[in-house]
């Protein structure tokens, strides 16, 4: 095994616009240094605005910063990887398609054989709590059901860097804890997977991660970089009233709080 980080970001500095006079120049993101290991679970937080999924475009290699590097393995990203998955806070499915095939649609386009790719996806509905869906179309399917078809389509080309924009977002209280828990579960059973998961929730930062990076506001800079000490696997439904893991939340919400009290 090497130690080169899976995620490497060296002095990234992204300023979109000010090509043209009428087009003022936005300082999105300066000087982020961050080295991410391979398999680390890495949450990112901070107020809207400050560059969070500036970040994950740089990584997927969507964009390209201004200043600076962006890594994977050591080799500087230039354009997309087959290796990424990245998961929005709505992610679209296709309304035409079933779960199951929503599921495959990473595996066709790799040209994945049928047989494949219906046993890929049966195996990750079933891990996502949804056997007996597979054939429903997004619309029969709730809120909750189909941000679980979107994580199971998310890894199903089995990435190695999974890229998540506030992917329970949009859930209520109750589902977005047994989906996290389900997610958790599932990247806790995977092998050496890294995760960067953006968050608005600084509870479902701290507790699911293992380490929790606070952004400043725009334009955004690290503020602070936080190991979360917590045992696996994690139980979230009872950690949320551990002592060690509110007084992590606490410690992390003193910095957070400058930042997006204003
Ligand atoms: N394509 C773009 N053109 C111009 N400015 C942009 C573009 N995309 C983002 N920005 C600006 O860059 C800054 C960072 O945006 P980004 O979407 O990364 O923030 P964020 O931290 O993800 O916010 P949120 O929490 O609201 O999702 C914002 O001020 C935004 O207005
Ligand atoms: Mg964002």
């Amino acid at each position: 095994m090497t130690d080169v980080p899976s995620v490497e970001l060296s002095g990234v500095s992204l300023i979109f616009g000010g090509a043209r006079p009428d087009d003022d120049p936005v300082l999105a993101t300066h000087d982020i240094n961050l080295a991410i290991p391979a398999g680390q679970f890495v949450a990112i937080v901070g107020p809207s605005g400050c560059g969070k999924t500036t970040i994950l475009n740089m990584l997927a290699g969507l964009i390209s910063p201004t200043r600076g590097t962006v890594k994977r393995h050591g080799v500087e990203v230039h354009g997309t990887s087959k290796d990424i998955g990245y998961m929005l806070a709505r992610s679209a499915l296709s309304p035409w398609r079933t779960a199951r095939r929503n599921v495959e649609l990473g595996l066709e386009i790799r040209g994945v054989s049928k047989s494949q790719r219906r046993a890929t996806a049966m195996e990750l509905l079933h891990k996502v709590g949804l056997q007996g869906f597979e054939n429903s179309y997004p619309s029969q399917l709730s809120q909750g059901m189909n941000q679980r078809v979107a994580i199971a389509r998310t890894l199903a080309i089995d990435p190695d860097l999974w890229l998540m924009d506030e992917p329970f977002g949009a859930l209520d209280a109750q589902t977005r804890l047994t989906v996290q828990a389900e997610f958790v579960g599932l990247w806790e059973e995977a092998a050496n997977k890294t995760v960067i998961f953006v968050t608005h929730d600084l509870e479902e930062a701290v507790l699911l991660a293992d380490r929790v990076i606070v952004m400043t506001a725009r334009p955004g800079r690290i503020k602070s970089d936080t190991l979360i000490d917590l045992p696996r696997p994690r139980h979230i439904d009872q950690l949320r009233f551990d002592e060690r893991f509110k007084q992590a939340e606490q410690r992390i919400w003193e910095e957070l709080r400058d930042e997006i009290v204003t």
